[in-house]
């Protein structure tokens, strides 16, 4: 048996499809659910992106607009348009899939979040994650505000929106491990830990930016680990690993670390939807090697409470390294 609760829900498979590309339809949707996986994160509606659409469009049609006077219903109606293509997405999904369905928001005003979020739970999504990911480009801006701000974000978050809710966040903040304890006291169910933030680079003939691969390798999950062993056994809310979670392996170090669940999205697009059923089956197999028979008999093994110290968590392969 291999089902575990994750933000209160049920899920049949720690392994969750994360949000993207493989989560914007529902042909996929359900590819993902036949595939075995516990749950889905519905791609993220991205207000940046409605917003260039939007501007798009009303370039192209600025003489006609101009020449009504329709500039605002056109932003208003247009912007509710992608909003209600989200939510038709949802309510399909809702009633085709029988694994939970989480919708991501990402927006760049906190009246957006909180609109598109209680709009996503009223068509019945299971949770709601927050797709956060400012970066912190500001030199006038200090880290303890850059946390502030995250901290402050989660607390409305958290008081206006009435479902199961998750962070997704990246780890460069001045104390992660005081900004997570924080997310904990003030009542998140969940933290997903980590994502993958988008990657530029240049092309030194062109001299143009361009973007890095999208997709993570399987060595990139070390980060997710160490921070769900150091957090996981000291705070109540859920951990979900992301990031470079490639094969069955992975998933069970991140449970052994404290993970509840674990979010998968460049496995799937490399290997296909077959690759959640191989990650279910060699979970599986390793617990019945190991005499387990439920996840709750190992989640969190490996834990810093379980260790007494976050030795093994820091420092130890430096050490071993060097020496
Ligand atoms: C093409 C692409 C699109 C993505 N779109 C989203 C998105 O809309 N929202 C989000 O939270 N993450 C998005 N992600 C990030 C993934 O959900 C995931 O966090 C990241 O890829 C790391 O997990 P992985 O190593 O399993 O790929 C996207 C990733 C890719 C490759």
């Amino acid at each position: 048996m291999i089902d575990t609760e994750y933000l209160g829900l049920k899920l049949k498979s720690p392994v969750i499809v994360s949000s993207g590309p493989l989560t914007q339809n529902l042909v996929s949707l359900k590819k993902c659910e036949d595939a075995g996986a516990g749950a889905v994160v519905l791609k993220s509606i991205f207000e940046e992106q409605i917003d260039s659409d939007v501007n798009a469009e009303l370039d192209a049609n600025k003489e006609y607009l101009d020449s009504t006077g329709s500039e605002g219903f056109f932003l208003s109606s247009s912007r509710d348009y992608y909003i209600d293509r989200y939510m038709k997405l949802l309510t399909e999904a809702k009633k085709e899939l029988s694994i939970p369905v989480i919708a991501s928001v990402s927006a760049k005003s906190m009246a957006s979040w909180i609109d598109y979020a209680e709009r996503f739970v009223a068509c019945g999504a299971d949770a709601i994650e927050l797709n956060y990911y400012p970066i912190s480009s500001d030199k006038k801006v200090p880290g303890s505000d850059v946390d502030r701000r995250a901290l402050e974000f989660a607390k409305i978050a958290r008081e206006r929106i009435k479902a199961p809710l998750s962070i997704k966040i990246g780890y460069k903040y001045s104390s992660l491990a005081s900004l997570l304890a924080s997310f904990d006291e003030i009542g998140l169910e969940g933290v997903v830990l980590f994502n993958r933030f988008f990657r530029p680079d240049i092309d030194i003939e062109k001299l143009e930016f361009t973007s890095g691969a999208p997709t993570s390798s399987s060595d990139e999950y070390g980060e997710a680990l160490r921070w769900i062993g150091l957090m996981s056994g000291e705070l109540d809310m859920d951990f979900c690993g992301n990031t470079g979670i490639h094969s069955g392996e992975s998933v069970v170090k991140m449970l052994l670390a404290g993970a509840k669940a674990v979010e998968v999205c460049s496995a799937i697009i490399k290997d296909g939807f077959s690759a959640i059923g191989r990650m279910n089956a060699y979970v599986e197999e390793w617990m019945a090697h190991h005499g387990y028979s439920s996840l709750k008999d190992f989640v969190g093994l490996l834990a810093q409470e379980n260790r007494k110290d976050g030795y093994n968590w820091e420092r130890t392969q430096f050490l071993k390294t060097i020496s």
